[in-house]
């Protein structure tokens, strides 16, 4: 009961201040810093397919351990996926609690940021909806990665990609994930006053050319990949489960 009373007051049975819902924010910026750096590591991951398959594939082993276990061994890949899944999971339950509870808390929050032309309410009311899309998407993403983990390769994503249409699925996650992460970290830097300086003005504005920075280049990065698989997916006609045949020799200099 104290704890019902408590969420509802924001008042301890002692009278004083809750620390919950300031708990449960620095849980939110914590994990969606971590989700960040994991998206920026990521998109690096993904996009080596632009220096080529065979240094996509090399990367791709990598994570399975091949140079501990002959071959390699996908399931490491789901364990990662696990994590990650967890982490997103929290991250959207903390954030959802942000959300607009009816039509008409929706209604008064869009006409308030319609009013005050204030460009980081308009954010804040688009990390919600890309959040929303995101809940659906990512996690038909990390299921299809979780129990496929040895379906991740140069002609396996490629034939993910177009085959299985999946590009449809990546180009709303991109549009969705880069703008969700760029704009998180520059609220996140502002609310936590990370880079909090004599002139917050300035702060505010070197933190916002950042943000657009970041939300440029990630964007850019992932379209060209994105091109990229498609291209390889409709140069080669991939089979059902077929593999790429790396070349070894440029594999042993990969290594070396
Ligand atoms: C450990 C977890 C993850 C793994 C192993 C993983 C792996 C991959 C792989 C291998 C691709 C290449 C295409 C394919 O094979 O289908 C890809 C693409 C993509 N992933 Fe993930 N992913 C993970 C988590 C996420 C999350 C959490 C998001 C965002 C919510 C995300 C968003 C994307 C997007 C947008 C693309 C398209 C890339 C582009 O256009 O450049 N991924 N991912």
């Amino acid at each position: 009961m104290e704890n019902v009373i408590e969420a509802f007051t924001g008042v301890t049975p002692q009278g004083k201040k809750s620390r919950t819902p300031a708990k449960l924010d620095v849980m939110l910026t914590a994990s969606g810093v971590i989700l960040a750096l994991f998206m920026i590591g990521h998109m690096l991951f993904v996009s080596t397919i632009l220096l080529g398959k065979d240094v996509m594939y090399t990367v791709t082993k990598m994570f399975e351990l091949e140079f501990l276990f002959e071959g390699g061994i996908p399931a490491v890949v789901s364990v990662i996926v696990f994590a990650i899944t967890v982490i997103f999971i929290v991250h959207a339950i903390l954030g959802a609690r942000k959300f607009p509870t009816s039509y008409r808390a929706y209604i008064r929050i869009r006409e308030h940021s319609k009013m005050m032309h204030h460009k980081d309410t308009s954010m804040w009311m688009f990390q919600w909806i890309s959040g929303l899309i995101m809940m659906f998407a990512g996690l038909v993403h990390l299921f299809i990665m979780f129990t496929q983990p040895q379906n991740i390769g140069p002609f396996a994503s490629a034939y993910r990609v177009v085959e299985n249409h999946m590009w449809l699925l990546y180009v709303v996650l991109l549009i969705c994930v880069e703008i969700h992460g760029s704009v998180g970290l520059y609220r996140a830097a502002m609310k936590w006053g990370w880079f909090d300086g004599e002139n917050p003005k300035q702060t505010r504005a070197n933190l916002m050319k950042m943000k657009k920075i970041l939300s440029y280049v990630f964007m850019t990065l992932g379209v060209v990949t994105l091109a990229a698989y498609i291209k390889i997916g409709l140069d080669h006609n991939i089979a059902p489960g077929e593999k790429y045949q790396p070349n070894t020799n440029t594999i042993e200099i990969l290594k070396d």
